[in-house]
C-alpha cells in the first residue's frame, strides 16, 4: 500500500512554490527586453490582459484537474476521462514536455551557475568577452556544474513536497523578492536610469502589431508554467479547503509583478551603460542578454562603485537568476517524479534516480551540441537553418508544444470532464466563487475563445519555427 498523498503545508507555501515555478529566467530577462522592444507600456498592458483573461482560467483548470484526480498528469487524464484511449495522449504530452524542458533549461542554468562562480572568484572582467562564453560552454567545467546542479535539485525533490519543494520556495522566494528590490533601488539612482524607464513604460501603441500580440500571448502562457503539467501536479498537492481561483490569482499576480519589477532593473542598467542605445538592437535571446551583454553592463559600474562593488551587483543578479531557475527546475522535474510514483508505484527516491539518470545523459548531449560534438551541433535542418540538439529541444518543447497542451487542457476540461465538474472543483474551498462574475467568465471562456486563441498561437508558432512564415502571411 502506498503512503497517503503528500500535500503542501499551507496556502502561502503553495503560492510561493507555484510562483517559484513560474518565475524564471524569462521573467527576469526576456520579458523586460521584449516589452521595451514592443511598445513599452502598451506591451505591458496587452501582456497583463493575456495573463488575467486568457492564462489565469487555464491555470485554474490545470489546478482543478490535479486536485480532483489527486494524480500526476498521466493519471489525471486517465482517471477523469474514464480511461479513454484518446485522452491518454495529452497526459503523455504533459509528461514528456516538462521532462524535455528540464533538460534544456538545466543546461542554461548550469551556465548561470558557472558565471556566478567566476564572479565570486573575482573574474567579472573575464566574463565580458564573447570569446569567454564560447570557451566556457565548451569546457569540461560545464559537466562538473551540471552534476552539482542536479545534486541540488534532486536533493530538494528527495525531501518531498512539504519539506523539500515548499520549504525551498519559502526560503528562496522572499530572498529573491528582497534582492530584486534592492537591485532596483540601487540601479534607479544611477545616471540615465530614467531613460531606461521611459522606454520601458511609456506606451507606444503604434508598435502593437499582430506579431507583438502573439509574442505577448506566448510569453504570458509560458511564464505561468502552463502546458507543462506542473500546475496539474501541484494541484494534486493542494488541500481541498484552499481556494483554487484565489491561489491561482495570487500566483499569476506574483509572476507578473516580478517580471514587471525586473524591467525596472534591466532597462535602467542598460541605459546607464549606454544612454544612446537603440533598444531595437537588444538581443531577443535571454542567453545573449545574460551571458554576452549584462556582464559588460555590470562591469561598467566599476567607475562609480569600484570593481568589488560591480562584482557584488553582478553576483546578486546572477544569484537571482539562479534562484529563479532552480525553483522552476524543481517544479518541472517533480512532474515526472509524480508520474513514476503514481503510475509505477515507485518510491520517491527511486523515481528521482531513474529520472536523473536519463536527464543526465540528455543534458550532456545538449551541452555538447555547441561544438563539442559535430553531429549534435548540426543535428537537423529546420526552417532552412541547421539546428543543434539543444535548439531542437528548445524549439519543440519550449516554443511550440506548450500552447497545444494548453488547448488540450481547455477542450478536455470543458467537453470531456465537463463544465459542471470543473465548476464544482473550483467552488470547493471557495464559496465566493459560486455565482461570481469570474465563474461565468471562466466557464464561458475556457470552452470558446481561450482554446481558439491557444490553437492559433500553436499554428502560428509551427509556421514561424518550421516554415519561416506566419498565419498573417497566409491570409
Ligand atoms: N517562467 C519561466 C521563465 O521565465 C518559464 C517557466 C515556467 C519554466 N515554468 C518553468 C522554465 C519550469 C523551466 C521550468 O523562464
Amino acid at each position: 500500500m502506498s503512503a497517503p498523498r503528500e500535500h503542501f503545508g499551507s496556502r502561502i507555501g503553495f503560492i510561493l512554490a507555484a510562483a517559484g515555478s513560474a518565475v524564471g529566467i524569462g521573467n527576469l530577462v526576456s520579458f523586460p527586453v521584449a516589452a521595451t522592444k514592443s511598445g513599452g507600456g502598451a506591451f505591458l498592458l496587452v501582456y497583463a490582459l493575456f495573463v488575467f483573461l486568457i492564462c489565469l482560467p487555464v491555470m485554474m483548470a490545470e489546478l482543478a484537474l490535479g486536485r480532483k484526480s489527486d494524480k500526476d498528469p498521466v493519471g489525471a487524464y486517465r482517471q477523469l476521462s474514464g480511461g479513454s484511449r484518446l485522452w491518454r495522449i495529452p497526459g503523455w504530452m504533459a509528461l514528456i514536455t516538462p521532462f524535455m524542458i528540464a533538460v534544456f533549461y538545466m543546461v542554461v542554468t548550469v551556465w548561470v551557475l558557472g558565471y556566478l562562480v567566476e564572479i565570486f572568484k573575482g573574474n567579472l572582467t573575464g566574463l565580458t568577452t564573447e570569446a569567454y562564453f564560447g570557451a566556457f560552454i565548451n569546457s569540461n567545467a560545464v559537466f562538473v556544474y551540471l552534476i552539482a546542479l542536479m545534486i541540488i535539485i534532486n536533493g530538494v525533490l528527495a525531501m518531498g513536497v512539504k519539506d523539500g519543494i515548499e520549504r525551498a520556495a519559502k526560503t528562496l522566494m522572499p530572498i529573491l523578492f528582497v534582492m530584486l528590490l534592492i537591485l532596483v533601488l540601487f540601479v534607479l539612482t544611477r545616471e540615465n536610469a530614467v531613460l531606461g524607464l521611459k522606454y520601458y513604460l511609456i506606451p507606444d501603441f503604434a508598435k502593437i502589431s499582430p506579431e507583438v500580440v502573439s509574442k505577448a500571448m506566448a510569453q504570458a502562457f509560458f511564464s505561468l508554467s502552463l502546458g507543462m503539467g506542473i500546475m496539474i501536479t501541484y494541484g494534486s498537492y493542494m488541500k481541498k479547503r484552499d481556494s483554487i481561483p484565489g491561489s491561482a490569482k495570487a500566483v499569476a499576480l506574483t509572476d507578473t509583478l516580478v517580471a514587471f519589477t525586473a524591467g525596472l532593473l534591466i532597462l535602467p542598467s542598460i541605459f546607464h551603460f549606454n544612454p544612446q542605445i537603440d533598444p531595437a538592437t537588444l538581443s531577443d535571446s535571454s542567453a545573449g542578454m545574460i551571458f554576452l551583454f549584462l556582464p559588460k553592463i555590470f562591469l561598467s559600474l566599476q567607475d562609480s562603485i569600484g570593481y568589488i562593488g560591480a562584482s557584488i551587483v553582478a553576483a546578486t543578479f546572477f544569484f537571482l537568476v539562479l534562484v529563479a531557475a532552480l525553483t522552476s527546475l524543481v517544479s518541472i522535474i517533480e512532474v515526472p517524479v509524480a508520474t513514476l510514483r503514481d503510475e509505477r508505484g515507485m518510491s520517491r527516491k527511486k523515481a528521482i534516480y531513474a529520472i536523473a539518470a536519463v536527464q543526465l545523459v540528455l543534458a550532456i548531449a545538449c551541452a555538447m551540441s555547441f561544438g563539442m560534438s559535430g553531429p549534435l551541433t548540426e543535428l537537423i535542418s529546420i526552417g532552412g537553418a541547421n539546428k543543434s540538439f539543444f535548439d531542437l529541444v528548445e524549439i519543440l518543447f519550449y516554443d511550440t508544444i506548450l500552447p497545444l497542451n494548453g488547448f488540450l487542457v481547455c477542450i478536455f476540461v470543458i467537453y470531456k470532464w465537463k463544465k459542471a465538474n470543473l465548476d464544482r472543483e473550483l467552488q470547493e474551498g471557495d464559496s465566493s466563487f459560486a455565482g461570481s462574475l469570474s465563474q461565468k467568465y471562466v466557464n464561458f471562456a475556457l470552452g470558446t475563445f481561450i482554446p481558439a486563441i491557444l490553437l492559433l498561437v500553436f499554428i502560428n508558432t509551427v509556421l514561424l519555427k518550421f516554415f519561416n512564415t506566419s498565419l498573417l502571411n497566409l491570409i
